[in-house]
């Protein structure tokens, strides 16, 4: 259904009818006080922590106050981002892998922004909260499904929030498809896709000293992601990155927000392009010991996912094979769909809309309709966003979780949304050990999904 794009109209609208009092409530109890400047402290300080704080640190009204992160290598690293953008340096939280929970103690850290591991985040999530701290959490999918209810429960006892810092989100390509879903030029949604279909091989696996393409070592041998994340793909076989590939197809399906997940069943293929990737490497071959290692994660992880008002879901994980990068977007209604083929340029993909193009059952180049349909947050704020990561993504991500702490209204992307996007990784595990079985994917809002209501973009504010 088209939404109406307007944030100042929802609210009015909203007030005259009794769910507005359910999402006052909601607002209020998940929403921080009012301040004019964020003090963050950054929990993980490794590569993908740099984009955040030099977003962070270009802003007046935001001071990181403290870094926590068990690596000299990374402390040092971070230290070069704040001379970078002549910032004060923060305190220094190093004493391994708990000493983030002394970063919690500080007077003067409101926000952290968690960027380690993933087996930490919901760790680190739940003491943060517990602390009092406002939470950014970075992406994954959870190790266990009871992490999820944690770090939900933890939040509503608390009343402390916590923004799922889900970049892709604000790419500017599904932004604007966003943009027309909700002035219903699809007609009613019916499908949706998207996936992580990126060639990880050369991230999973390096000298220890560069992070990309430089080698076969991955664990205590290895430097950045390789280090930590080839572990999972190694020990575990399942949709082990969902987010991206969910969370703007979510978020347009309005998850929780009107709608929720309720299934899925996953399957997965042989695992062969890892172990391939090493016996072919200059520094790898057959006699390596990386060689012998067996990897457990399907090279191809399909899951399909049913929600509440009847649309389907499919999500791809395809990290271990040579491709072309591509988060592989479909977005399908009653009256058009949307194919992405590339990595977010205007000019990547296919569209359709029956009725503006005659029934003529052929693709429209998407260049004139990204263009005309660009969000307005995309109008306001695209040049300022150019010089940040992914394409400017991550300033829209960094520039909501700010404003939203400052000025103490609701995360367009909540805790609801952590737990039930990042359920996906354990819940496929447990369908692909059964055989593709259906699993039940909980109500993490026990029923608030019903009355809760879209605020992610509603205009260009954040
Ligand atoms: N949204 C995106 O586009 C995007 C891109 C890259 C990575 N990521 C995500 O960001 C997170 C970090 O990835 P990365 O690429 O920076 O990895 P990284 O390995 O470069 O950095 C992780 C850092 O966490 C530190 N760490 C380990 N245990 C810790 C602990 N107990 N407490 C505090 N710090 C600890 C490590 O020492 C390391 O410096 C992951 O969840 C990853 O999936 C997101």
């Amino acid at each position: 259904m088209p939404h109406s794009f307007n944030r100042r109209k929802f609210i009015k609208a909203s007030a005259l009818t009794g769910a507005s009092l359910a999402i006052a409530d909601s607002i209020k109890a998940f929403a921080p006080a009012k301040k004019d400047k964020v003090r963050i402290g950054m929990i993980g300080v490794g590569l993908r922590s740099h984009e955040h704080m030099g977003n962070f640190l270009q802003r007046e009204d935001v001071e990181i106050t403290a870094i926590a992160d068990p690596q000299q290598r990374s402390i040092d690293e971070a230290l070069v981002v704040f001379k970078q953008y002549k910032r004060p340096e923060p305190a220094i939280y190093k004493n391994g892998n708990e000493d983030y929970k002394n970063l919690l103690k500080r007077d003067d850290v409101d926000a952290v922004v968690i960027c380690s591991p993933w087996e930490w985040h919901s760790i680190q999530a739940i003491d943060a909260m517990n602390a009092g701290k406002i939470v950014g959490a970075e992406v994954c999918g959870a190790v266990k499904l009871q992490e999820c209810w944690d770090v939900v429960n933890t939040s509503e006892k608390t009343k402390i929030p916590l923004m799922m810092m889900e970049n892709v989100c604000y790419r500017r390509d599904v932004m604007a498809v966003m943009n027309m879903v909700r002035k219903g030029m699809f007609g009613e949604l019916i499908h949706g896709q998207g996936g992580y279909e990126h060639d990880l091989r050369g991230v999973l696996f390096n000298d220890g000293v560069t992070a990309y393409n430089s080698g076969v070592e991955f664990g205590k041998n290895a430097y950045s992601e390789a280090q930590w994340r080839t572990e999972h793909n190694k020990n575990r076989n399942g949709e082990l990155y969902p987010t991206h590939g969910l969370g703007p197809v979510a978020v347009m399906m309005d998850i929780n927000r009107g709608n929720r997940m309720t299934k899925l069943s996953s399957i997965a293929s042989k695992a062969k392009g890892l172990h391939k990737y090493i016996v072919e490497h200059p520094k790898g071959g057959e006699n390596h010991p990386n060689a012998n290692v067996v990897f457990k994660c399907g090279d191809i992880v399909n899951t399909q996912i049913q929600c509440a008002n009847g649309e389907t879901i499919l999500l791809t994980h395809d990290v271990s094979s040579p491709r072309p990068y591509n988060l592989g977007f479909r977005v399908q209604g009653t009256e058009g769909l949307w194919q992405d083929f590339g990595s977010g340029g205007k000019k990547q993909g296919h569209i359709y809309f029956q009725k503006e193009m005659n029934h003529s059952h052929r693709w429209d180049d998407t260049e004139k309709w990204l263009t005309e349909h660009d969000h307005p947050l995309w109008k306001k704020y695209g040049t300022q966003a150019e010089g940040a990561g992914h394409g400017g993504m991550d300033f829209f991500v960094d520039h909501a979780f700010i404003e939203c702490v400052k000025r103490g209204t609701e995360f367009p992307l909540d805790v609801y949304d952590y737990a039930s996007w990042y359920a996906i990784t354990p819940l496929s595990e447990k369908s692909i050990i059964e055989g593709g079985q259906v699993q039940n994917i909980p109500d993490f809002t026990r029923g608030k999904w019903k009355t809760r209501k879209q605020i992610f973009a509603l205009d260009d504010d954040y």
